[in-house]
């Protein structure tokens, strides 16, 4: 599989963690996806001695959660920007400065790795799911978020639909996200040898000044001077998506969550 080259990497211009309302954004994404995120792991079977690995932490909701559920165990959450990461937020969660791109991780030794909205934003996806496995102790589990594009064309809103497109196609454009890419979901953990594969989807209303509206509204903001850039046409819809986002009775559906999950059933 080839590998596309992008010209910029998720958060040196786009997605930027020094972006002043950053933090906000990857918080209102948090109350947006945290309950799902949650019951699935829970549905999938915790065990309070196991050793995780949250991939790309951000602010770090996730990461504290688990390592409450694995009191014997640990967990290593890990991200190219820890500012948000708080090591003392339990006394069995580890921080490291990690790019799951460039940096090598330890093999057969994770007995639950997951990442949310990460991989769909690295171009490098499939050669970091090969490291994710392995990195994978014998029965352990991968779990593998990502947004999905999917519902937007069927938005009931055209405005809000095109806005939704810009966030795509400029993602795309750039840092080479593939919003498309989970539609295909468990098949890229099916490819690498994972076993009881299956995948879930979820698709939160966005609307009324709930979460979802802010953290679309954020990235909105964020992303409209490169919007501007490479679809130009777009910023009338990404201004009326704006303002219909801050409405209270404004709902549609945006992207959707893909959950995948696998288990590495290699004995070594
Ligand atoms: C959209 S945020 C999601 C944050 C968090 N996982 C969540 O769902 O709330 C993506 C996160 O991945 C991190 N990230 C991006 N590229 C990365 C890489 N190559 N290695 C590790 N983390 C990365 C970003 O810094 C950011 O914190």
């Amino acid at each position: 599989m080839t590998t596309m080259t992008v010209p910029e990497r998720y958060g040196e211009s786009v997605l930027s963690p020094n972006w002043h309302a950053e933090l906000e954004r990857l918080i209102a994404m948090a109350e947006v996806a945290d309950r799902t995120t949650t019951r699935t792991l829970h549905e999938l079977g915790l065990r309070p001695d196991w050793q995780c690995l949250e991939v790309g932490a951000g602010a770090g909701t996730v990461a504290t959660w688990l390592a409450g559920q694995v009191p014997d165990g640990s967990v290593l959450a890990t991200d190219i920007d820890t500012r948000w990461l708080e090591p003392a937020a339990a006394p069995n969660l580890r921080v490291s400065k990690h790019d799951i791109v460039l940096d090598p991780l330890p093999v057969s030794t994770f007995d639950l790795i997951h990442a949310r909205f990460v991989l769909e934003h690295l171009p490098e996806r499939d050669t970091v799911i090969a490291k994710l496995c392995r990195s994978l102790r014998p029965g352990g589990l991968l779990v593998i978020e990502s947004i999905a594009s999917f519902p937007i064309a069927s938005c009931a809103t055209p405005a809000f639909r095109d806005a939704m497109h810009a966030i795509e196609s400029t993602l795309a454009a750039t840092i080479g996200t593939d919003a498309a890419w989970p539609r295909a979901f468990p098949a890229p953990l099916q490819q690498h040898g994972l076993a009881q594969v299956s995948a879930s989807v979820h698709i939160p209303a966005t609307g009324g000044r709930n979460a979802s509206a802010r953290c679309w509204s954020h990235t909105l903001t964020q992303l409209r001077p490169r919007i501007a850039e490479h679809t130009p046409q777009a910023l009338p819809a990404v201004d009326e998506a704006l303002r219909l986002l801050d409405l209270p009775d404004f709902f549609d559906l945006a992207f959707a969550t893909a959950i995948c999950w696998g288990r590495n059933i290699k004995t070594q």
